[in-house]
């Protein structure tokens, strides 16, 4: 139930709530009487169907969590409610959503500012949250509300670690014990990198670091590593002067984890 006539702010989600959700939906009741959050498993942003078919679905647990944080809606729509069977519109981010994790998961932002569209139409929001972690994503969603003049605002949220440094993700619960253990080392090459450009190296030497610290983790299988202007969304070179955002991608088994890191150098 909306409360009066504060402004919305909607926090959506595919649901296997953890900490990082609950950082996001936290700061959008703290700053909106009306926070929403949405549980959706948005089927066309996953490429390989058994990847969807796996994706937890705690439903329970997840009415819980946003229960007692204090969301006034919680938005639960059907596949069929959200894609009619004869629909004819996506949206697509064209050029940023194919490059970086985009060109290891083809069609994946497409799904994403597709369902994201659907989502700021049917709630009417002002304001959405999103997780830093999802670098890309929020890149994508961002220069979709920009470029199609949507009247909503986003923000971004920092990505919440557990003890070990490990990002909080919904996969994390797909990773055998050993893969658990090893994958901080995602962090730990990040953090390494970070280290190396804020004393003043270079770009290539600090890809170069992450390579080589993934490199010392055999269960880790790296895709892809990408440092870009965090302004331009641009790749960075050199040794940069402005914000830079920091990408890297890594299959443990057949889970793959992201994590990110953004800073001034
Ligand atoms: O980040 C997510 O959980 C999803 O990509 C989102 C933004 C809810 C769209 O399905």
């Amino acid at each position: 139930m909306l409360r009066g006539e504060g402004s919305v702010a909607l926090v959506p989600t595919m649901g296997a709530l953890h900490a990082g959700h609950e950082k996001l939906v936290q700061t959008a009741c703290d700053a909106h009487s009306n926070a929403i959050a949405s549980i959706f498993v948005n089927p066309t942003q996953f490429g390989n169907p058994a990847d969807l078919e796996k994706y937890p679905r705690t439903e329970e647990s997840d009415l819980e969590i946003l229960d007692r944080v204090g969301v006034a809606a919680v938005f639960m729509p059907t596949a069929t409610e959200m894609y009619p069977a004869d629909e004819e519109t996506i949206v697509e981010t064209t050029h940023l959503a194919q490059k970086f994790h985009g060109a290891v998961r083809p069609g994946h932002f497409r799904g994403v500012a597709t369902v994201v569209t659907k989502l700021f139409h049917i709630t009417q929001a002002d304001v959405a949250y999103f997780g830093m972690k999802d670098y890309q994503q929020l890149a994508v969603i961002r220069r979709m509300v920009r470029d199609l003049h949507f009247p909503i605002e986003i923000t971004g949220v920092e990505t919440v670690r557990d003890h070990d440094g490990l990002a909080l993700s919904s996969r994390n619960v797909r990773l055998t014990p050993e893969d658990r253990t090893a994958a901080p080392v995602l962090y730990e090459a990040l953090s390494q990198a970070e280290n190396e450009l804020k004393s003043g190296k270079t770009v290539e030497a600090a890809i170069e670091a992450i390579r080589r610290i993934i490199g010392t983790e055999p269960r880790a299988t790296l895709k892809a590593i990408d440092v870009v202007n965090a302004r331009t969304f641009l790749p960075a070179e050199g040794v940069p002067s402005e914000k830079v955002g920091m990408m890297i991608s890594a299959l443990f088994g057949e889970v793959l984890l992201i994590d990110q890191k953004e800073f001034t150098p």
